[in-house]
């Protein structure tokens, strides 16, 4: 008699899987029954019951060639999730967001993996004041010339419990008065964390959605000063809002770039010069089958778990 010996279950590596959104791809990565080998500099396991035997931890930086070949040994798949916001040290947008995502590329392909997501974002121009969206844009260039079939997500800002985006409006609804970017008519299109998640599981189990770009939008677009009314709403809270040239914007930041930890970057504020919305040609959510939740639905979830 033949014995039937069933494969083994597919061994995604996720770069970055210890990050706000790269938490939820191992999660539902985890849930559909899948090996995850989560990789950061300083990797760490997730609170996920019963889960253990699937989940494997490896120390890599995507700036070293042998600690990339090495954590993709073996996968049959990989997401590239590594953020980085501001600059530090070497630790540049040049190297993690063009030349480590070129090196995550090229390491995937000579590894014979199949399968590469990798996690852009809304915005990408190489054409952009900012260094980051610069960077953002030459990298997504380097991955599709090297690994044509990588399938790249640009999604706009997430939220989720835990996330930098509310949570920052949450701190900035505590001043007497709300300083918006500009006149605060930015349009963004926030999406939720999970639903991005959702779209990487879902990619990784259509091969038609290789070698495509999909820009991941949620449910509606917003102006920025629209989103914090909605914060402020919530939160029982009155607050006059005031309008600040970006030209203002422009110059706080280099002032607080000269401070350890600045909160406010030049880059952030030329992002929020621009909407950042999905382009109505390009592939979306509705390409992969997934209704995004809207801010709306999960604003409540999202505020009342937030630490601040
Ligand atoms: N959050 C948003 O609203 C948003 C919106 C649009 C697009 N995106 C994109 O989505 C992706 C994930 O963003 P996120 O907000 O989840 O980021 P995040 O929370 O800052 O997490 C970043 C992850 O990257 C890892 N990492 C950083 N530098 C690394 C390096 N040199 N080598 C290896 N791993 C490194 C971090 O772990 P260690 O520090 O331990 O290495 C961590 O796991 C990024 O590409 C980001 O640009 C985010």
């Amino acid at each position: 008699m033949v014995k039937i010996i069933s494969p083994l279950p597919n061994l995604i590596t996720v770069f970055g899987g210890t990050g706000f959104l790269g938490r939820a791809i191992v999660h539902r990565l985890v849930e559909s029954g899948m090996r995850v080998r989560i990789v950061a500099r300083h990797p760490r396991a997730p609170n996920l019951a019963g889960a253990r035997g699937q989940i494997a931890l490896q120390r890599a930086d995507v700036r070293d060639e042998d600690s990339v070949a090495e954590a993709l040994k073996g996968a049959t798949g990989v997401v590239n999730a590594v953020g980085l916001y501001v600059e530090q040290g070497q630790a540049t947008f040049r190297a993690i967001h063009e030349e480590g995502a070129e090196r995550v590329a090229r390491r995937a392909g000579e590894a014979g993996i199949r399968r590469l997501i990798h996690i852009s974002g809304i915005g990408v121009d190489p054409a952009s004041a900012s260094k980051y969206a610069r960077a953002r844009a030459y990298g997504e260039q380097r991955v599709r010339e090297i690994f044509p079939n990588a399938t790249i997500l640009r999604p706009s800002v997430m939220f989720g419990p835990n996330d930098a985006f509310l949570n920052s409006l949450k701190t900035v609804t505590r001043l007497p008065v709300v300083p918006l970017f500009g006149q605060g008519s930015t349009r963004l299109q926030p999406v939720y964390v999970e639903d991005v998640a959702r779209a990487v599981l879902q990619v990784l189990e259509m091969p038609e959605a290789s070698g495509k770009t999909f820009e991941l939008g949620g449910a509606r677009a917003y102006r920025y000063r629209d989103i914090i009314e909605q914060v402020l709403t919530h939160l029982s809270r009155r607050r006059l809002l005031l309008p600040v040239p970006f030209v203002v914007w422009r110059l706080l930041a280099r002032i607080a770039s000269l401070l350890p930890n600045a909160p406010l970057t030049l880059d952030q504020v030329i992002l929020m010069e621009t909407d950042n919305v999905a382009n109505a040609k390009a592939s979306t959510f509705n390409d992969l089958g997934i209704e995004p939740c809207s801010l709306e639905q999960m604003l409540s979830a999202c505020l009342d778990e937030l630490s601040c």
